[in-house]
């Protein structure tokens, strides 16, 4: 729905004034705190409008309408980019040999397994205790993954919810390149959009399979021995549903403490074929950097059995939205085109009948090829 639409049904949106918190509501002998749904959150639909502030509760409206925003009540000074800083994108692959073992190692079967458990959690949303529940599942398998391993180190990620995001990050040999990264991202929240808090959402695709797909390739790097040259860290995200919450706190704080990321790659829905039967990888080309996308054309047509195919979101639609607008070059690469993806998500029918471990598998591919091609320094 066009948010002029929407503005009929949602009076909220017209008003640009702040909202008061009205901290407690009676029914009857009952009083219902209502503090934390009243709270105003300052959000914006697109990077060339200006913020809004409603309240907490009305995100939810939002989120019903199918209305896009961020929400960037956290980062209300001027974004400040990143100065200074133009890494070099190769134009080309050059180290088959170290990427061929570790694809070869990719399974399909821990893959299921893992999405099987993931997506048993009444849903991942990241202000629900399931969601909360979720994400140390998640971070216990990484840490069983990692355990052994003393130069890959998996990390929880606080936030003011109680979902936390996870890094797992390979430590680069080479110790004077430790504050310059390379970074593969998915998010581990999801989201029912009629009852957010305590309605099903399996969210299979959305984006249990872009967790799937990068905790796989991670598990492959780990297994076989990856030593990159930089670091190389894999993010999993809390709140991308609430308005790319987790990712723009990771990345914020990345850029406070002068950590300079080479590139990113987000894998937001890997697991859905679309109606034409005819698997594809999606790569978006807005809210992109353009040198790093092409980059990922090059990875598709070297390492993923499948071609891909151009598309855009129309809008910020995920967390490699929260690193280019601070200025670091990142890419996102989804499962169809767009308009084929998977209507399913949001809503309890988005389950794991629906989609294809080999399709998933792609990505994973395609993240070990980013991972093992970035983490060398070259200038070709
Ligand atoms: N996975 C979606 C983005 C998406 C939706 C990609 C449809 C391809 C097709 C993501 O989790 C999401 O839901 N994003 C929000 C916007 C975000 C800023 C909260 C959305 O699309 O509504
Ligand atoms: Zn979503």
């Amino acid at each position: 729905m066009k948010i002029a639409a929407a503005l009929a049904f949602l009076p909220f949106l017209a008003s640009s004034t702040l909202v008061a918190a009205s901290p407690l509501v009676s029914y009857g002998q009952i009083s219902i705190s209502q503090v934390g749904d009243a709270e105003p959150r300052l959000i914006r639909y697109s990077e060339d409008s200006p913020p809004k502030w409603i309240k907490e509760s009305d995100k939810e409206s939002l989120i019903r309408a199918g209305i896009k925003f961020m929400d960037i009540t956290d980062y209300t000074d001027e974004i400040v980019r990143v100065q200074n800083w133009k890494p070099f994108i190769p134009a080309r692959t050059l180290y088959e040999d170290e990427v061929t073992p570790y694809i070869g190692n990719l399974s399909t079967e821990t893959m299921e397994a893992f999405l099987t458990k993931f997506t048993s959690f009444r849903n991942r949303y990241y202000k629900s205790s399931w969601g909360g529940e979720s994400c140390r599942w998640l971070l216990q398998q990484l840490e069983n993954i990692a355990q052994g391993s003393d130069h890959v180190a998996v990390k929880e990620f606080q936030h003011p919810w109680e979902q936390f995001s996870i890094v797992a990050r390979f430590e680069g040999t080479n110790e004077d390149l430790k504050d310059e990264l390379v970074i593969v991202g998915a998010h581990l929240d999801s989201m029912n959009m009629y009852l957010p808090k305590y309605g099903r959402a399996p969210g299979a695709d959305d984006d249990g399979s872009g967790t799937t797909s990068t905790v796989e390739a991670f598990r492959s790097l780990v297994n076989n021995g990856f030593r990159p040259e930089r670091p190389v860290e894999f993010h999993w995200y809390s709140g991308e549903e609430g308005g790319l919450l987790g990712s723009q706190a990771v990345s914020r704080q990345y850029q406070q403490d002068g950590k300079r990321v080479v590139a990113m790659l987000q894998n937001d829905m890997t697991g859905y074929v679309g109606p034409s039967g005819n698997p594809v990888i999606g790569i978006v080309t807005d809210h992109v950097d353009d040198k790093l996308t092409d980059f990922i054309k090059v990875l598709v047509d070297s390492y993923a059995g499948i071609p891909y195919t151009l598309t855009k979101c129309g809008y910020a639609c995920s967390d490699h939205a929260s690193w280019r607008q601070i200025g670091f070059p990142s890419a996102f690469t989804i499962e169809s085109s767009f308009e084929d993806s998977n209507h399913y998500i949001h809503t309890s029918g988005d389950t794991i009948d629906k989609l294809s471990f080999d399709h998933m598998k792609e990505f994973s591919k395609i993240a070990i090829g980013f991972a093992v091609e970035l983490s060398h320094v070259r200038s070709d």
